[in-house]
């Protein structure tokens, strides 16, 4: 059993497994190194042999536990025909989006579209260095793509206003999605996904009167599912303000949490399986620094399975540094 199953399964408190989120990407140099010579991200994302050796990258360099694909939650939208582009420093820009277009579409076309995905989770199956480590899949949640579909860029939360404003249409676009979200879960697990996280990144701009029917609901439907195929599920709600209604609500396998909220009150609230926390900005500091506050975490959930992670991304300005330093002290710890 991987490392990462055996602190979710058999509930192992004795380490912690250790990834992070977006341990793929433009902190390391040889990442950018592709970047340069790849401008289109979605291009380089359906490159399936550069997609999947960046998706090695960062287990070259550390002693990881996971792959996270190297893909983005946007592939999706851009699989039901909604135009997705990356700017330069200024994130994703997507299309107009058009709810007849997008009831039309074929299962069949979404999941040719999205080939060079499973081919690339096949290709990272195969090596050897993924070997006892668990090759992460993931997907955005449906309220968090609902929202990028309808907004177009990233939103701020005075923006969800206009969202919200057709409460009707997110519902119809968050039931559409569900369908094509199993579609896109099961390709992963099929071709090697061994564990599936659902990125959540907007769920702490809603209010809770909307949280049942945007958040519970809907992911608990893919979580679900996809314990149905006998996959353990994360799930990040990132910035949501109570994370034990959602655990109770969503039933995920495993709780990724935010660096905004104290990791004391969730040891207190929540007695599932809990990953991730620490502030990414930590890694920006010092070795003393880095060392102090990961200790936090570890020393906090001792006895409760913890998978080791950051509360967000690694940012691009980290050095590689301090994440090899990180990992060490978790490994030795
Ligand atoms: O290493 C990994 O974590 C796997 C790959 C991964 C990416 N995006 C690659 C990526 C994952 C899991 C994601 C998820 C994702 N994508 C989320 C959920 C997590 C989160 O950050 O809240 C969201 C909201 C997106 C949408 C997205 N993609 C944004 C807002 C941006 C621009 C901002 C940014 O961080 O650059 C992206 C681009 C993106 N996705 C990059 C990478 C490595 C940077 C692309 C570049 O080189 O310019």
């Amino acid at each position: 059993m991987t490392p990462i199953k055996n602190t979710i399964i058999n509930k192992n408190t004795t380490i912690s497994p250790i990834w992070f989120m977006r341990q793929a990407g433009r902190y390391l140099p040889e990442f950018r190194n592709i970047r340069e010579k790849n401008k289109n991200f979605i291009k380089l994302c359906l490159d399936s042999d550069l997609a999947s050796e960046i998706t090695l990258q960062p287990l070259n360099r550390f002693n990881l536990d996971a792959a996270i694909i190297f893909s983005d939650i946007l592939m999706v939208p851009y699989g039901l025909n909604q135009k997705v582009e990356f700017k330069k420093n200024f994130g994703p820009t997507l299309g107009n989006l058009n709810m007849n277009n997008l009831s039309k579409i074929s299962e069949n076309d979404f999941k040719k579209k999205l080939n060079p995905i499973y081919k690339l989770i096949q290709k990272t199956k195969l090596n050897n260095i993924t070997k006892n480590k668990d090759i992460i899949g993931f997907i955005g949640a449906p309220w968090t793509l609902a929202l990028y579909m309808i907004n177009k860029i990233s939103p701020k939360k005075n923006e969800i206003n206009n969202v919200l404003n057709d409460l009707n249409k997110v519902k119809d676009l968050i039931q559409i999605l569900n369908k094509y979200l199993k579609i896109h879960i099961l390709n992963q697990v099929e071709n090697g996904a061994s564990i599936i996280q659902i990125f959540d990144s907007w769920a702490g701009l809603l209010d809770d009167k909307h949280l049942n029917d945007f958040v519970y609901s809907p992911t608990s439907e893919l979580v679900t599912f996809t314990k149905s195929l006998n996959i353990p599920v994360i799930c990040f709600p990132r910035g949501i303000k109570n994370y034990k209604n959602y655990c109770e609500e969503v039933n995920p396998d495993v709780i990724n949490i935010d660096y905004e909220i104290d990791p004391h009150k969730i040891k207190k609230d929540i007695n599932i399986c809990v990953q991730g926390g620490l502030d990414p900005k930590i890694l920006l500091t010092n070795k003393e620094n880095i060392k102090k506050e990961a200790k936090k975490y570890l020393d906090i959930f001792v006895d409760q399975p913890y998978i080791f992670n950051l509360g967000h991304g690694i940012l691009p300005e980290t050095n590689p540094d301090m994440v090899e330093y990180l990992v060490n002290f978790v490994k030795n710890y």
